[in-house]
């Protein structure tokens, strides 16, 4: 389809992707790497490919365009990464049916109809009906200019709002059962709100669309104290952390994240100038939603209530922080206070001081384990020790790992010559990780002179007439990637990446893949003369080739007493050799 073509060609992967992930430039011209999105690693294998406009990662084979990035990351279907993309970067799409297939305008009816509830909601919350929600919020601290900001609002107590609207507005009723915002009565005769007196608080997914709420009774007595939107085709709990959209650039720019429980709590943080937090909308924490951290930071500093269920909650947030290989801290506040309560008592630069003051989260374990376990006994003392060993054998740094080993022992007291024993006897030591990195076996010579085929126009215009006369060009040992670059070139003109690997199998795709993204690509100044020399060189190496095979030939035709037969090759040999030396 012309649009998907027109889009990637006119959008810059490198720039969409560095959205998702930190890129860092690497080697060659155009070539970036980064940890990978789509599954979990501490060395990054995730490149992405400029010149070509193309990512893969070494790790899971996740590849493709920027349209299969987006679809693969949002979940969103290839019409909707479409839109998405050209929506974002203000190119025109054509207002045609094709460009949309059911699920697509499904979706987007559901966005329409949250951006609508959100407007709703907010409109009732400046009407005379939200005085006592606006007074709630003022005694809690909130600004006008923050309530604005999170685009808080209230649900009103008829049952129809919401439903009434959606129906004038000509939304079916397969719309409004996806859309979760409104439930079908028992006996089907229609729809009601399904958020009613309530504070609300949109959620947004990583782009800023609104896809869920979460809502907090005001009523006292009214049950359960929040309630969220259930999942829908837009609302994927796994997928989704409250404030992420806003806090991203600050994620970045300050290198970690605050993880809190609460809305309140994330709305508080926010308020008080500190950008970088998120939370979980009710469920625990889930790998999905840490991995969709892991690509804008490394930190995570984590300040759940002080409660026991707030610490519970920590702690099965740790492993999957671990499992994840964040590096997390522990912020744990004085006196039973959750993060928006203490900054309201003592302030955001107390705050501020703590969460950046915060401590490994290894003292924060052997402090429970200590708890649980140590009765002053050594034996105590050593099972204090094992609870916490796993934890520290996640880490697959083998040095961090003996060195938290031995600072845990000593804090608990016990003797680290017993906790080296354990290490090495449980094999937990050998658990390193290798860099993965691009393999290709072709020579060097052939992969460069591709690599330059394929991003440089100037060296196909020149090189490829050169290439489709080259003698003994099917030794080459990637001869059906030049033939089928030849093929192109001569076919249609010119050709993108994509065309190529169009025409390859999956072998042959994966070796285009392995040599765009080999590490020895040359720089984008004096390709041409590169490419010159590559090409001088293959044609020695198959001109070496063919005469050594000639070579052969004639001596064993020489053996045979074939006598007219060697002396045709010798000719033969000879002519060759003239040949190459013009
Ligand atoms: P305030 O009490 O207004 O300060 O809110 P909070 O954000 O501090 O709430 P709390 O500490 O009670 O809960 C933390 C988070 O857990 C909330 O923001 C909700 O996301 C979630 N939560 C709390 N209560 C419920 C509940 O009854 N049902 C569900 N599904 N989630 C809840
Ligand atoms: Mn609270």
């Amino acid at each position: 389809m012309d649009l998907a073509k027109h889009l990637k060609s006119s959008i810059d992967i490198v720039k969409v992707i560095g959205e998702y992930v930190r890129l860092r430039r690497t080697g060659g011209a155009g070539r970036y790497m980064g940890l990978c999105p789509f599954h979990t690693e501490k060395t990054p294998s995730f490149s992405v490919n400029g010149t070509h406009q193309y990512y893969y990662c070494f790790g899971c084979n996740a590849k493709g365009s920027v349209i299969d990035f987006v679809m693969q990351l949002e979940g969103l279907t290839f019409f909707e990464a479409v839109k998405a993309l050209a929506e974002r970067f203000g190119v025109a799409l054509p207002r045609r049916a094709e460009y949309s297939d059911e699920q697509t305008k499904l979706r987007a009816a559901l966005y329409q109809m949250h951006e609508l509830a959100a407007r709703i909601y907010r409109s009732n919350l400046n009407s005379a009906a939200g005085s006592d929600t606006r007074d709630y919020l003022a005694r809690r601290g909130l600004s006008p200019a923050t309530i604005e900001e999170f685009g808080l609002g209230l649900s009103d107590n008829s049952w129809q709002t919401l439903t009434r609207r959606f129906e004038q507005e000509g939304f079916s009723r397969e719309q409004m059962e996806a859309s979760g915002l409104v439930s079908l009565r028992q006996d089907g005769s229609g729809f009601f709100d399904r958020f009613r007196g309530r504070l609300m608080f949109p959620i947004h997914d990583e782009p800023g669309r609104i896809i869920g709420f979460g809502g907090r009774a005001m009523a006292t007595g009214d049950e359960p104290k929040y309630l969220n939107s259930q999942e829908t085709l837009l609302y994927r709990k796994r997928h989704v952390l409250y404030n992420l959209h806003r806090a991203k650039a600050s994620i970045r720019k300050q290198e970690r994240v605050i993880l809190v429980e609460g809305y309140m709590d994330v709305i508080g943080v926010a308020a008080a100038g500190i950008g970088e937090v998120v939370a979980g909308c009710g469920t625990s924490l889930k790998d999905t939603q840490v991995r969709m951290i892991h690509r804008h930071c490394d930190r995570v500093v984590v300040n759940f209530d002080p409660d026991t269920a707030g610490a519970n909650a920590a702690e099965r947030s740790i492993d999957i922080l671990l499992d994840e290989k964040l590096n997390i801290r522990i912020l744990e506040l004085e006196e039973g206070l959750d993060p928006d309560e203490y900054i309201q008592r003592f302030g955001a630069n107390r705050y501020r001081e703590k969460a950046d003051k915060a401590a490994g989260y290894f003292h924060w374990l052997a402090d429970r384990a200590r708890a649980k376990h140590d009765d002053g006994t050594a034996q105590g003392k050593w099972a204090a020790f094992q609870s916490v060993l796993p934890a520290i054998v996640k880490n697959s740094d083998k040095l961090e790992q003996a060195a938290v080993a031995n600072d845990i022992a000593s804090y608990l007291g016990v003797d680290a010559n017993l906790v080296r024993d354990r290490l090495r006897s449980t094999g937990y030591e050998s658990r390193g990780r290798a860099e993965k990195r691009a393999e290709s076996n072709l020579p060097p010579v052939e992969r460069i002179l591709l690599n330059l085929l394929l991003a440089d126009r100037g060296v196909r215009e020149e090189i490829i007439p050169e290439m489709v006369a080259l003698p003994g060009r099917e030794q080459l040992q990637a001869r059906r990637l030049f033939e089928t670059i030849c093929a192109l070139y001569t076919q249609q003109g010119d050709f993108t990446f994509e065309d190529v690997g169009a025409r390859l199998d999956d072998a042959g795709k994966a070796l285009l893949t392995s040599v765009i993204f080999a590490d020895e690509v040359g720089g984008e100044s004096g390709s041409l003369e590169q490419a010159r020399a590559c090409l001088r060189e293959l044609r020695l190496g198959c001109r070496k080739t063919a005469e050594s095979a000639l070579r052969s030939k004639i001596r064993a035709a020489e053996k045979a007493g074939d006598i007219a037969e060697a002396l045709r090759l010798t000719e033969e040999l000879s002519r060759l050799q003239r040949e190459v030396n013009v």
